[in-house]
């Protein structure tokens, strides 16, 4: 397959969620994967923390170990499992190849994961973010990877983004979704402000959820190697390690900012007005309530 036919390709709808082509045709594949009682499954809209949660529990899991850590890239360490690119990637013979216990990460809503990962009442962790935020880092990462269509203007990227029109679909819908099957299923709930504002704090609320105990030591030790400065230094948690045709860390790097509150550097007035009007539409009869800045 030539370039062209691979990337900057427009998504395609599966169920009425905006997907990749590639993952759109692999779908029966996706839908079919066979989930383990004992995955960890690690969930996000895209740009919410999910490299940085990934890394993290890596860490947990190696108890640690820094050098066992940097054995691959964080993509390998913790198969996206629906991404599929023919020639590229195939997260779900990646996770098959994988021993348990598996760490599985994905962007998919609700209702379309695979129903393994329900049945086998998997425990799950989502990390949440503002929606101004994941709008400003998405618009950032489009430009940069290059399974995305073109971005557009900002203007326009934004509107994309309030209609849903974006890779995984509607922000609203995504975060909404999850936090109410955290009332039926094994789901930890966590958000990327907590994690800046205390990221031991947070850390903690994962050591509880897996019931796994680790000496202060190591708390800290992880806490240090997961701090944004860390990893953006760290090739096997920045993604350079992805081919330049996929991601082009030139155009703008993977591990940008890492911060809360970069929206105001981007929103015009009039656009955060607008934006505001919408998501309090979107967002009215929740009590899922988000923080913007730190
Ligand atoms: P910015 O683009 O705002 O900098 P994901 O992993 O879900 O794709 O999310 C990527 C976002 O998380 C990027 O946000 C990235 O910089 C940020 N990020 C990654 N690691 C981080 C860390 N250790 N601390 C804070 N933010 C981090």
């Amino acid at each position: 397959m030539d370039n062209k036919d691979i990337f900057r390709r427009e998504l395609v709808d599966v169920h009425g969620v905006p997907l990749f082509w590639s993952i759109a045709e692999a779908w029966p594949q996706i839908e079919a994967f066979e989930a383990r009682p004992d995955d960890l499954l690690i969930s996000t809209y895209p740009k919410s923390g999910t490299t940085w949660v990934s890394e993290i529990l890596d860490m947990i899991y190696n108890n640690g170990d820094i050098e066992k850590c940097k054995r691959d890239a964080i993509f390998n360490r913790v198969p996206f499992m629906e991404l599929i690119v023919p020639g590229y990637v195939n997260g779900i013979q990646q996770l098959e190849a994988l021993k348990s216990p598996r760490l599985v990460k994905t962007h998919l809503p609700v209702e379309l994961l695979p129903s393994s990962l329900w049945k086998n009442d998997c425990k799950m962790i989502y990390v949440a973010r503002n929606a101004k935020d994941v709008a400003v880092s998405y618009y950032y990462f489009y430009q940069m990877a290059k399974m995305h269509p073109e971005p557009g203007t900002w203007e326009e990227f934004l509107e994309k983004f309030k209609a849903g029109k974006v890779g995984f679909g509607s922000w609203y819908d995504h975060v909404k979704g999850w936090w109410e099957k955290r009332k039926d299923y094994r789901i930890l709930y966590l958000f990327y402000e907590d994690m800046k504002e205390d990221p031991k704090r947070e850390l903690l609320k994962v050591l509880k959820f897996l019931e796994k105990d680790l000496p202060e030591e190591i708390v800290n030790k992880i806490l240090y190697h997961t701090s944004f400065k860390v990893m953006k230094q760290n090739p096997t948690a920045n993604y350079t390690m992805m081919s330049e045709k996929e991601m082009d860390h030139n155009v703008s790097p993977f591990m940008r900012k890492g911060i809360s509150g970069d929206w105001k550097n981007q929103f015009t007035v009039a656009q955060y007005e607008t934006f505001e009007k919408h998501y309090n539409q979107q967002m009215e009869g929740t009590t899922l309530k988000f923080r913007e800045e730190i």
